[in-house]
């Protein structure tokens, strides 16, 4: 299909980028909508290691890629890794696109991300201290500076001025630090302004054309539906619209333009950061998921918290992204367990029990998880087919959505994965 979203299913970190490497090679533009440097993604190809985190992975591979209007971008980190890349033999010019639309992340927002975190102290959100949540309130009280105000030194100028003047107050009424000196940012900023500038494009027109063109567009979200700041867990989300959704709001295109929705979904659940998760693994099989897994942030090196799957939450991703297909990743890691239990339903605080996810906050921090235990496979996954309780552990997910399952994912090497 033409126009497909791959958009994480949980709260981020689903493997979403292994199936986005796997369906690049097929893409003629895969476009990032939204996020900026809080996401982040390695990548081996012919034995050499990429990091990347603000351009869609698949430039690797020499696929055109696109930075959204829903992005932040912070041109400290999109300079380094076009460096990096150039450096290490990607071509980046016309390949890589950036919205002009797309705000930056300035250094106070970096400065107050940490600043406000320290200040909630066991209240804090646990962000990944990157400024994505100052840089999108700034976008939103319309104080933002944005990637075309690069290609303009005098309004640059001015637009730093305005915003420095209010962030410093801030910074130090507020958090008793230093304020920034406006005209080093000026210079600072400015001296990326020339490297970036030939990366900006409209990028809904980008889009759109390639669309008309009959050509196969990928859309991919950072974190996940459960981090969506309009419908996920808030206030233990991100400040952007990874659902669906966004890839539509982001590209400046018709939702009717998308034609399918791949959701990605680990086997089991992971969430980095604060905020109830009631699929928790008590005990030290989470500590075994962890380190089966290999559950240690990409970007902030944190350890991540582990769950069963929760079909409640899955079915609720289903849901607001019009998911059209699920991935199941990292479905290997689970080998090593005789039983698997998977969240059914929720019990409420009055013991009613529900399929649905609660729309209201207290109920879901108090509910309970209903397991149900499925036989485990207890061996590797390393050739087709799967194992027959494997199968059934996807074929019980797949029927409990109503959701094909198409892709399985066996194991961390770039080739371990399955199409069913
Ligand atoms: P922020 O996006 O840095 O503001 O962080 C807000 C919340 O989203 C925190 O709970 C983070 O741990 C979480 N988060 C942000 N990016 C990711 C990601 O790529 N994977 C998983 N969690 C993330």
């Amino acid at each position: 299909m033409p126009a497909t979203v791959i958009v994480g299913a949980q709260w981020g970190d689903e493997g979403k980028g292994k199936i986005v490497d796997l369906l690049a090679q097929e893409s003629d533009l895969v476009c990032r909508y939204q996020g900026g440097p809080n996401a982040g993604h390695t990548i081996v190809v012919d034995g050499e290691t990429f990091k990347i985190r603000a351009i869609p992975s698949g430039i690797v591979g020499g696929v055109a890629s696109a930075i959204g209007a829903g992005c932040v971008v912070d041109p400290d980190v999109l300079v380094s890794e076009l460096d990096e890349l150039e450096g290490r033999g990607c071509r980046t010019d016309g390949l890589v696109f950036v919205s002009g639309n797309a705000h930056l992340i300035m250094p106070w927002h970096v400065a107050l991300d940490g600043a406000r975190e320290r200040r909630l102290g066991r209240l804090q959100i646990g962000t990944t201290r990157r400024g994505i949540g100052p840089a999108y309130a700034d976008k939103a009280t319309r104080i933002g500076i944005r990637v075309q105000d690069l290609l303009d030194p005098k309004i640059l100028r001015e637009k730093i001025e305005l915003a420095a003047g209010e962030k410093n107050v801030w910074l130090e009424r507020v958090y008793g630090i230093e304020p920034f000196d406006a005209e080093e940012v000026v210079v600072r900023t400015l001296a990326h302004a020339e490297r970036l500038a030939p990366y900006v494009t409209d990028t809904s027109l980008l889009v759109d054309r390639a669309l008309r063109d009959g050509r196969k567009v990928l859309f991919e979200g950072a974190q996940g539906t459960l981090l969506d700041l309009d419908h996920g867990t808030y206030p233990f989300v991100t400040s952007s619209s990874p659902i669906a959704a966004g890839a539509a709001v982001s590209f400046g295109i018709g939702p009717q333009r998308i034609d399918e929705v791949l959701g990605v979904s680990k086997a089991y659940v992971t969430r980095v950061g604060e905020g109830p998760f009631p699929s928790e693994i008590e005990g030290e099989a989470q500590q075994r998921v962890r380190e089966l897994g290999a559950e240690f942030g990409t970007v902030t090196g944190r350890e991540r918290r582990c769950g069963w799957l929760d079909l409640v939450a899955l079915r609720f991703a289903v849901r607001v992204n019009g998911i059209t297909s699920l991935a199941l990743t990292k479905v290997d890691v689970l080998s090593e367990f005789d039983e698997i239990p998977v969240c059914v339903r929720y019990r409420l605080l009055d013991g009613e029990e529900t399929d649905d996810f609660p729309a209201n906050q207290s109920d879901f921090h108090h509910c309970a998880p209903v397991f149900e235990t499925l036989a485990g496979w207890l061996e590797p996954l390393d050739s087709a087919p799967l194992p027959r309780a494997a199968r059934a552990y996807v074929d019980f997910v797949a029927g409990a959505l109503g959701v094909p399952v198409t892709i399985v994912g066996t194991g961390a090497s770039r080739e371990a994965v399955l199409t069913l």
